[in-house]
């Protein structure tokens, strides 16, 4: 058995603690808003917070998670919407949708890690693919999160 807390809920799965994070989340545990893209790290589909921390989750064992608090897109906005979540409707920034759940996770991320990023920080936080190319509207979101005096966090 594998014990980890997701979105403030205790959570128990018999599973092989090999078993990627990802498909624990979405097939035991029946979160599907974290999506699986590549399976090698690369495009960040799958990105969740564990411990706060924005983390790719499809090749992470779920034995590495122990003890840990995970978050997914289902637990980030679960006291309203995230100010990251309102920045995205204002901003209109998804289109197919499927990038965007780790899209908006890796940006609580890197907001709650330091609210107002420069332009390297941004980019080198926010590598996720998205093959609809919503990228200046994720660009147009970012920069009114971390205008100076903004809380987006
Ligand atoms: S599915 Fe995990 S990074 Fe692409
Ligand atoms: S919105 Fe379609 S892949 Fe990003």
């Amino acid at each position: 058995m594998v014990h980890f807390e997701v979105n403030g809920q205790p959570a128990s799965v018999d599973v092989d603690p090999e078993t990627p994070l990802l498909w624990v989340l979405r097939e035991d545990l029946g979160l599907t808003g974290t999506k699986y893209g590549c399976g090698i790290t690369e495009c960040g589909a799958c990105t969740v917070h564990v411990d706060g921390e924005a983390k790719r989750c499809c090749m992470l064992p779920v034995g590495e998670v122990e003890g840990r608090h995970v978050t997914t897109i289902e637990g980030l906005g679960a006291k309203g919407l995230h100010p990251v979540q309102r920045l995205w409707l204002e901003h209109q920034v998804p289109q197919c949708g499927y990038c965007q759940s780790g899209m908006i996770m890796a940006a609580a991320a890197l907001l709650a890690a330091n609210p107002h990023p420069n332009d390297d920080e941004m980019l080198a936080a926010m590598t996720n693919i998205c093959r609809c190319g919503t990228y200046p509207r994720v660009r147009a979101a970012l920069d009114e999160a971390r205008r100076p005096g903004a809380k987006a966090a």
